[in-house]
């Protein structure tokens, strides 16, 4: 029989006193989790931090590489190192977030359609290349990186029950051009960086209700999310210098209410957001944890902020040089691509 001073040892092995997220409670109250996110927004979303995620994209389009994990102690992962929320609630979270990762091939595909006719190389970066038949013949980094972190979401949920996670099935959005193809690569670009900022805070708050292992595993998510949405935002302010916080609102609150009055547009944050309060039961959360959530969001946003500040015309210039022009003439061959719709599947635009 194990004694009381042998319990009281292995709780404590297990229960580190600093962790990533700064001090460490078994019972965190409402305080001491706010001030862990805080840690937490401080430590991953540093300016310079992010100013190197972003400096690195030229390097990646000319010899992409993609980020290693380190290496994880996944037989270490336990459920007593969930930490400040009903268990229950971080596995339903875990399993919704699993679902939201899920199909990597039809995002990418989707954004490379809508990046092909304006940036080839940022195109190739999320998307990889096609051959003339439409066929995947190389993956792009950002699917390479993104395509484990459902995988990795299973794992975690079944070496915390014991019980394998079917993901629910759900179809992307496809490619839906307009015949602007500037117009359409801002509005599918601010949804892409919506979500990807929306997986970053997602993954800092999971953070802050964990530790030990499981923690360790939720960090390397958070890395790639966090690399993924500087580069989005960094391109995206490159790529429309003549947008503002207000211009993104706008554009937000405008298919917000388009999806209100129309079922079947499918392409709002609105719906998005919708989603994923659906998939991660926000319904079954306490007060204190929808409150720590949506902190979260607005804590981050002040932090990227002050790297979002550095992103002068110059300096974005420099790093990616003159912005292409906007291909909406007449009789070319993107015109024509973008007069007959093609689907997420479809074939890729002619292009040379
Ligand atoms: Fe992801
Ligand atoms: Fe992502």
């Amino acid at each position: 029989m194990q004694s009381a001073a042998m319990i009281a040892q292995t709780i404590s092995l297990n229960f580190p006193q600093i962790d990533l997220a700064g001090d460490c409670y078994p019972q965190p109250s409402f305080l001491q989790t706010q001030k862990r996110l805080q840690t937490l927004v401080q430590k991953y979303l540093r300016s310079d931090t992010l100013g190197d995620r972003l400096s690195d994209l030229p390097t990646q389009f000319s010899t992409p590489q993609p980020r290693p994990w380190k290496r994880l102690d996944w037989q270490n992962v336990d459920a007593s190192q969930i930490i400040g929320i009903d268990p229950l609630v971080f596995l339903a979270i875990l399993a919704g977030s699993a679902d939201t990762e899920e199909p990597i091939r039809g995002y990418t595909q989707t954004s490379r359609q809508y990046l092909e006719p304006l940036h080839p190389a940022m195109a190739r970066f999320v998307g990889g290349t096609v051959d003339d038949q439409d066929t995947l013949i190389e993956l792009g980094l950002w699917e390479k990186e993104e395509r484990q972190h459902a995988p990795a979401l299973q794992k975690l949920y079944t070496q915390l029950t014991g019980l394998k996670l079917r993901l629910l099935t759900h179809t992307p959005r496809p490619h839906q051009p307009t015949g602007n193809v500037r117009d359409d690569l801002y509005h599918h670009g601010l949804h892409r960086i919506a979500t990807e900022y929306g997986a970053t805070c997602l993954y800092l708050w999971l953070m802050a209700h964990s530790t030990g292992s499981l923690q360790a595993v939720l960090e390397e998510l958070l890395i790639d999310e966090i690399n993924h949405m500087t580069k989005f935002w960094g391109f995206g302010r490159w790529l429309f210098p003549e947008t503002s916080g207000l211009k993104v609102l706008q554009t937000l609150s405008h298919s917000a209410l388009q999806k209100l009055w129309k079922q079947d547009q499918h392409s709002s944050l609105f719906h998005t957001l919708r989603r994923m309060t659906q998939v991660l039961h926000w319904e079954a959360w306490s007060w204190s944890n929808r409150v720590s959530f949506v902190w979260t969001f607005v804590i981050a946003l002040q932090q990227i902020q002050i790297w979002h500040k550095t992103l002068t015309p110059e300096y974005l210039q420099e790093l990616f040089g003159d912005r292409p022009p906007n291909k909406t003439h007449h009789h070319s061959n993107l015109e024509l691509d973008s007069v007959h719709p093609v689907g997420a599947q479809g074939p890729a635009p002619l292009r040379r």
